[in-house]
């Protein structure tokens, strides 16, 4: 299995470029049909009935079906609504589009919209642990999955993929992200697309997807959720937006606006950031959405009025409003005091009816309803397969000393800890439609997996303790409910537990729902509670193997330093136990690697790898004051971006470069040998970082520009080559000019972004 990833991202592209270009003639037909089609269909419309359009509701529902509140269906029937979201089943979807279809004026089919995150109801790891996969297969795959089944369950248009640079731990909605690179993140930005919408909506089960949260919304300052960015054009261009541009090349149907200020005016009503970058400079044709009450929130930003920020956000070029309904109630007041044009208006609706046009809705509104296979297909064997391959290829081994794991499938094991017995917290978080009752605890993954296992199960602390915390995780009805047991007795009895084993397996962490939206947290921790319990399982002098399960990277420094091995796993999804317990005992051999940065203390907040030098950059060694250091905690980060751990050793050879130079539209190739040195067969993740050394402007240290995930026979060897092109060398310049400067540049090869060989190259005038 080997996968030339840099070829696949420019071939990727470039597909799509030329695909564009093949279906070009196609498409001008089917456009005239189309465009013929909404002529039509807007040449009856009223005003109300287009502004209509824009109105996107949320509708819940429960067993009787559809939550018909605040007028719901008055206002379909109207033509009041061009879409809800957050309603699904077969029979809840049919009931509200048979509204639309019957008893409108135009019957002009609803979208259907949902956060279908990291799968539909067969649920995958968070996607940030999809990420730590770095197998795109894997990740196109759970998207395909993920709209195979809701499109059974009557959507048609996923939230998703979220794909903001993340470099903050402290961000909760971290969690929803590919992490901190922006060619790892185009690249499963480009993947998830593909996955839900394939390459035709002719497909009944190719949904829209919607790029999300445009743009920048993760670099809120101080990682608090919804707070301001403020950035430069040169870091935005380099750094953040290239994962929404190669999801918009990819063909993403829809964008949704984020919630954040962007150098003084919020997305959502930013002109800009929507029709100036977004459509002039980006050609994207679809539409872009508000998030939930984006266009209201303008009025707490500061912007004016409803009435102002909804005239405002839709002369931006956001075309749908989520919730808010500030569209729906003052659009045509702004009609008439000419704050806004009718072709404003008309341009806005006219994207929505292409959309849903696309999608088939004109020709089958019920396209997207399918009993038999929502029977058939939601969680069906095959898709739990798929979903445990994938929650074990995002495992991150980050400690393994002496070899502890894996474990003897008869070993005598104390497991212990909140999450180790738990099923309610495996699906992570924003995993709507998921259901926890059918996910795979890790104490029931290891009674599968190795059934000869002695296992003593003890809880040994509370998940969550901090009443704070708590209040706020339950607000949504999670009712977590601390454990009658004082602290102290649960911990006594894992204690007791692990003297009586040969070796603990803790499973610690936090709760699902500590991550997502609004959970930004300031210290990195394990909870107090929890640490009590790892720390006085430690002093038994029992082994410990550390199974975590977060949704933020968490600072380890303590675990590090005490604990012989450690496993990364995120939240796993619907199978996390069984694939967990996979891993565990070596029935497969984790090979996931980080994509955000593991900081050593909050202090050191934001820390990533491919940051900027300065002026004097710390050696790390020298005891020199003047230089770009703290005087109380290292620079380096405690597990770096792109590091991860196998049950096997790999060695991997100094890079070698075909030629010393180049010019520009050559190429250069960088060869190493990977040589499996342990004894289990495995996989490694060979790496490609290139810096730039000198600039027109200041460069990163390094930046990932390919990796190659390979497998490799206990002993056996592989040569792996990069091809290094000058379209690998480009950069956004002062001018916003996207070229390569001729000029030395260093290429890294390795196992992780710390740990690497160097070679030098030039690219010539
Ligand atoms: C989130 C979006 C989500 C939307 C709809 C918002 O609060 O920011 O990511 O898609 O809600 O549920």
């Amino acid at each position: 299995m080997k996968k030339s990833t840099s070829l696949f991202f420019l071939a990727a592209i470039f597909s799509a470029n030329s695909l564009c270009a093949q279906q070009k003639k196609a498409v001008t037909a089917t456009d005239q049909k189309m465009n013929t089609f909404i002529n039509q269909l807007m040449s009856k419309m009223t005003l109300e009935e287009k502004i209509g359009q824009l109105n996107l509701a949320a509708v819940g529902f429960d067993v009787t079906g559809p939550i018909l509140s605040q007028g719901v269906n008055e206002k379909i029937e109207k033509g009041l609504m061009g879409g809800v979201f957050n309603t699904f089943t077969p029979q809840a979807v049919r009931k509200l589009q048979e509204l639309a279809i019957t008893k409108s004026r135009l019957k002009i089919p609803l979208l259907f919209g949902y956060d279908v995150i990291h799968g539909h109801k067969t649920i995958f790891p968070i996607p940030l642990g999809l990420s730590t996969s770095w197998d795109l297969d894997l990740i196109e795959k759970s998207a395909r999955i993920a709209a195979r089944e809701a499109s059974a369950d009557g959507l048609n248009w996923t939230f998703s993929p979220m794909v903001d640079i993340a470099r903050d731990p402290r961000w909760g909605r971290i969690a929803e992200s590919s992490g901190e690179d922006p060619y790892l993140g185009s690249l499963i930005g480009v993947a998830m697309v593909k996955g839900y919408q394939t390459n035709s909506f002719s497909n009944k089960d190719a949904i829209l997807a919607c790029v999300k949260h445009f743009a920048l919304y993760g670099a809120a300052e101080a990682g608090r959720d919804y707070n301001t960015t403020d950035m430069s054009l040169i870091k935005m261009y380099n750094e953040y937006l290239p994962p929404y541009k190669a999801a918009v090349d990819a063909g993403a149907g829809s964008v949704m606006a984020s919630f954040n200020d962007i150098n003084g005016t919020p997305a959502t009503g930013n002109h800009w950031l929507l029709t100036d970058l977004l459509r002039n400079q980006w050609g994207f044709k679809g539409f872009v959405v508000s998030d939930y009450t984006g266009i209201n929130e303008l009025e707490a930003h500061g912007l004016g009025d409803l009435q102002t920020v909804s005239a405002k956000a839709l002369n931006a070029g956001t075309d749908m409003d989520m919730v808010g309904e500030g569209f729906l109630t003052t659009l045509k007041k702004s009609l008439q005091e000419k704050k806004i044009s009718q072709a404003t208006i008309d341009q806005a609706c006219r994207r929505i009816l292409e959309a849903k046009y696309k999608l088939g809705l004109f020709a089958d509104p019920y396209k997207y309803i399918d009993e038999e296979r929502a029977k058939t297909e939601i969680l069906s064997q095959k898709n739990r397969a798929d979903a445990k391959t994938i929650a074990e290829a995002s495992m991150v081994l980050l400690k393994n000393n002496n070899q502890l794991l894996p474990l003897k499938k008869n070993a005598k094991i104390a497991l212990i800890g909140p999450l180790a017995n738990n099923k309610r917290d495996m699906i992570g978080n924003w995993s709507a439609a998921g259901e926890w009752s059918q996910a795979i605890s890790v104490m029931q993954g290891l009674k599968n997996v190795a059934p000869d296992m002695d296992i003593t199960y003890a809880k040994g602390a509370n998940l969550v303790d901090d009443p704070g915390i708590l209040k706020l995780i339950n607000a949504n009805g999670a009712d977590i409910v601390a454990d009658e047991k004082s602290p102290e007795k649960l911990i006594s009895e894992a204690v007791s537990v692990a003297k009586n084993a040969d070796v603990a397996v803790v499973v610690l962490g936090e709760s699902a729902l500590m991550g997502g939206e609004a959970t930004s947290r300031t210290e990195l921790d394990l909870l107090p509670n929890q640490k009590d319990l790892l720390k006085a399982l430690a002093a038994t002098g029992k082994p410990i193997i550390l199974v975590l399960m977060n949704s933020h990277p968490l600072t380890l420094v303590w675990e590090d330093a005490n604990v012989p091995a450690i496993l990364e796993t995120w939240f796993g999804g619907t199978e996390a136990g069984n694939a967990i317990a996979d891993v565990l005992v070596g029935n497969y051999n984790p090979a996931g690697k980080l994509t955000t940065t593991f900081p050593r203390n909050v202090g050191q907040i934001p820390l990533y790898y491919n940051h900027k030098s300065t002026g004097r950059p710390y050696d790390g060694v020298s005891n020199e004051k003047y230089k770009s250091r703290y005087i109380d905690s290292s620079n380096d980060p405690l597990y770096p971006f792109g590091y991860g751990l196998s049950y096997t050793s790999f060695a991997i050879s100094p890079v070698q470069l075909n030629k010393v130079s180049m010019k520009a539209g050559q190429t250069i190739q960088a060869t190493v040998d990977v040589q499996n040195t342990g004894d289990f067969d495995g996989q490694e993740v060979v790496q490609l970082y290139i810096q730039d050394i000198y600039g027109s402007v200041t460069r990163p240290v390094k930046e990932l520009k390919g990796f190659q995930k390979i497998f490799l026979k206990k002993g056996e060897t592989k040569h792996v080559t990069f091809t290094i092109s000058t379209e690998m060398l480009k950069f956004y310049n002062a001018d916003l000019k996207f070229a390569a400067e001729p000029g030395d540049f260093n290429v890294f090869t390795g196992s992780n972004s710390r740990d690497v060989s160097s070679a030098k190259f030039s690219l010539l005038n």
